[in-house]
């Protein structure tokens, strides 16, 4: 029998999960091949965890101490991708060593602008408004070592309205990062499979 990808998620201490959600119904209605073998965030309390919980899927907790790219190695175990999802870190060298090309982050902006180091949450939708930008959106990359600069998997575009504020326009973004998300996931599974 064809053996079916597992994803791991990691999320960050204080993210919604609405990325990993649609990550996780998308491999559940057979939008991605793959299946969501867990989902990893640093502490109990990190509320997407709960709704991995909710969803039934599996989770672990690992810690950002001195173990951490050993640990992280070890909850992944079984697992042939990473989507990062509200996950603020850099990975220690030994994950992205282990994982090749098959780490993806989605970030709310058009990269290579409005991302890097910093540019995460309402300051990223601030700095398109204020730079009188009329498109804005998401991208999927691959992660390396350096924020937000791995190659663009998929992009998604959405218009930057007049009165928009950093709210409204994040969340015309997010209804782009969760279709995208599971889309560029999609892309690079099958690319790996023809
Ligand atoms: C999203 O805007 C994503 O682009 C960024 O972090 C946010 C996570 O939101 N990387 P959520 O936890 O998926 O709702």
């Amino acid at each position: 029998m064809e053996r079916v990808d597992k994803v791991a998620i990691l999320v960050g201490p204080k993210g919604r999960g609405s990325n990993m959600g649609a990550l996780i119904r998308a491999t559940r209605e057979g939008l991605v091949p793959a299946e969501i073998g867990v989902v990893i965030g640093p502490a109990v309390t990190s509320p997407a965890l709960s709704v991995a919980e909710a969803l039934g899927t599996t989770i672990a907790i690992v810690q950002p101490d001195e173990e951490y790219g050993k640990n992280l190695l070890s909850a992944l175990k079984g697992c042939q991708w990473i989507c990062l999802a509200g996950f603020l870190r850099i990975l220690p060298e030994e994950v992205l060593r282990a994982f090749p090309k098959r780490v993806l982050n989605i970030h709310p902006s058009l990269l290579p602008k409005f991302g890097g180091k910093g540019m995460y949450g309402r300051r990223v939708h601030e700095a398109v408004l204020a730079a009188g930008e009329h498109e804005s959106g998401c991208s999927v990359h691959y992660v390396t070592e350096v924020y937000d600069e791995g190659e663009v998997v998929l992009q998604s575009t959405c218009p930057v309205l007049a009165g928009d504020t950093a709210e409204t326009l994040a969340a015309r973004v997010l209804e782009r990062e969760h279709q995208t998300y599971p889309a560029a996931l999609a892309k690079v599974i099958n690319a790996r499979r023809s």
